[in-house]
């Protein structure tokens, strides 16, 4: 049954709900409890900074966000989820949009207590939306880190790899490559008529 989440501006994401995660912008009062999960070791060491990030980054991540080459989401469980309705489970963006090759990368964590219950999935597929249907992009990319599972996550939505990256991050005492994925629209829709038809 779909339902109208009224307290999000960007309806156009999240206004009708029939799934299981709402997308809303990421507000100044989201910047502490993004910092903390960033910070944890099980996400971090996922991402490309290896650092520990601070307030004072994060205030100017923030401000970035105004030029619009980011579109930043905390992902929360969607009314209806029992225990966890209206809880913070994650956070997806698109980063480096750039509107004359209509491309953009994307990243995404839910927090380790809430994986495998299909919020990744779910607001994967929320963002993808939003990114074809409202941002007119044509190809979206990702880079996943060598021994991430999520790389079977993204094959399974319909991402092609590119190629592999060597060496592309230090962390944790050694080298780590990184393999290039990207979904074209035409894909993505292909998929998705694919998948309504199973
Ligand atoms: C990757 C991540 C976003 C997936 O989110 P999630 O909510 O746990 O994933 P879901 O529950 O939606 O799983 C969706 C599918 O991916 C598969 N999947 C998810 N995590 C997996 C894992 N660790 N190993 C194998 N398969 C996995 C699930 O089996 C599921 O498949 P199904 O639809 O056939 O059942 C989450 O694990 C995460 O935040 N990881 C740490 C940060 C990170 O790596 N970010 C991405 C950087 S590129």
């Amino acid at each position: 049954m779909k339902e109208h989440v009224t307290d999000n501006p960007v309806g156009i994401v999240s206004g009708s709900v029939d799934a299981d995660v709402v997308l809303s912008p990421v507000e100044q009062e989201h910047l502490t409890w993004l910092r903390d999960q960033r910070n944890r070791a099980e996400l971090n060491r996922w991402f490309r900074q290896p650092w520990m990030l601070t307030t004072s980054d994060q205030e100017k991540w923030f401000h970035s966000l105004q030029n619009r080459e980011k579109h930043c989401f905390i992902v929360t469980a969607a009314a209806g989820e029992s225990s966890r309705a209206s809880q913070k489970v994650g956070y997806v963006a698109l980063n480096q949009v750039n509107f004359i090759t209509r491309t953009a990368e994307f990243s995404i964590f839910i927090v380790p207590e809430f994986q495998a219950h299909g919020y990744g999935k779910k607001a994967l597929e929320k963002l993808f939306a939003f990114a074809f249907d409202n941002l007119n992009m044509h190809l979206i990319w990702g880079e996943v880190y060598e021994g991430n599972p999520a790389l079977a996550l993204y094959l399974k939505m319909g991402f092609r790899k590119e190629g592999v990256l060597r060496d592309r991050a230090f962390k944790e005492g050694r080298y780590w490559s990184s393999t290039i994925l990207s979904l074209t629209e035409n894909e993505w829709r292909l998929q998705a008529r694919h998948s309504s038809a199973r």
